[in-house]
C-alpha cells in the first residue's frame, strides 16, 4: 500500500519487473538548459528531490523509482511548484542507470533508506552492490560525491562496507566511519519518522577518487594525431 496525501494506492504488479525507456532519453527535451545531473535513488514522496532542486537550482535533479505513482506524484509537485530542475522517471537503478546516464554527467548520487530486502534470495535486489557501483563509478564527475543512510543497522554497515571497499571511492569521514549528522542537511520522509522516534540512522558520504584524469595534452607532440585532429 503506498499512501500519497490522502490517497492510498494499492499496488500488484512486481515493480522490478519495470522495463527501462523503450528509447534513449533526450534530456534536453526534460530539462530546459543542461546542468550537472544529481540522482536521487528511490525518492518516495519525493520531498528530497524537490528539495535538492531547490537548494541547488545550479543541477539538473533525476529522481528514479520503480513504482510509477510516486514517479507521477513528483513529477506533478514539480509541475505545480514551477520547479524546472526536478524530474522523476520509472527505472530501476540497479539495471537502468548505464543506458539513462552519459559518462561524466553525475555530481551527487544519493541512496536514502534503501528498502533493506530482509531475505536472503532478495539480497540481490539491495541497491549498494558492487555490480552498481561499477557503472555508477563511471557515470561520476571527478568532484562528484555520493551520499546513503538507513537506520536499519546491519544494512547501514553492509553499504559502508561495500562503499568503503569498492576502489574508486574514499568515505569522506574516515573509512570505517559514518557521517556524524545529516549529510545534506535536507530530511526525507522516512528520515523524519526515524528523528522524531530518537532511532540511530547511518548516514555515510563518499568522494570519487577514480583516477579520472584529463588526457594529459601538453605531453602530446603536436603532430600525433589525436580525437579532435583525426575526427573534426
Ligand atoms: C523505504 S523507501 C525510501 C523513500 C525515500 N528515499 C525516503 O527516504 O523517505 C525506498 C524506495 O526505493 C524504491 N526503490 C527500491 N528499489 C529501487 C530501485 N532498484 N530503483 C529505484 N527505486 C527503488 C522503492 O519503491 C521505495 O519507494
Amino acid at each position: 500500500m503506498i499512501i500519497l496525501g490522502r490517497h492510498r494506492l494499492r499496488m500488484h504488479a512486481n515493480p522490478f519487473s519495470i522495463r527501462g525507456p523503450d528509447e534513449p532519453v533526450v534530456w534536453a527535451d526534460i530539462f530546459p538548459r543542461a546542468a550537472p545531473f544529481a540522482l536521487d535513488i528511490g525518492f518516495g514522496c519525493g520531498d528530497f528531490p524537490m528539495a535538492l532542486g531547490q537548494e541547488h537550482p545550479e543541477w539538473n535533479v533525476v529522481g528514479l523509482e520503480i513504482r510509477q505513482q510516486y514517479v507521477d506524484h513528483l513529477n506533478q509537485r514539480a509541475q505545480a511548484e514551477n520547479i524546472s530542475n526536478v524530474h522523476g522517471m520509472l527505472a530501476n537503478a540497479n539495471l537502468h542507470l548505464a543506458e539513462l546516464f552519459p559518462a561524466d554527467s553525475l555530481i551527487f548520487v544519493s541512496v536514502n533508506f534503501p528498502d533493506p530486502w530482509f531475505k536472503k534470495r532478495h539480497h540481490k535486489r539491495r541497491v549498494i552492490r558492487p555490480e552498481f557501483l561499477e557503472p555508477l563509478l563511471s557515470k561520476l564527475r571527478a568532484d562528484a560525491q555520493v551520499h546513503a543512510m538507513t537506520d536499519y543497522q546491519p544494512i547501514g554497515h553492509e553499504m559502508r562496507d561495500v562503499l568503503d571497499n569498492f576502489a574508486g571511492f574514499e568515505n569522506i569521514d574516515g573509512a570505517g566511519n559514518f557521517a556524524p549528522e545529516s549529510t545534506t542537511g535536507i530530511l526525507t520522509e522516512r528520515e523524519r519518522t526515524h528523528v522524531a522516534r530518537g532511532d540511530a540512522i547511518c548516514r555515510m558520504r563518499y568522494r570519487v577518487v577514480a583516477q579520472k584524469m584529463e588526457p594529459q595534452c601538453e605531453t602530446l607532440l603536436p603532430e600525433q594525431p589525436t580525437f579532435h585532429n583525426v575526427f573534426n
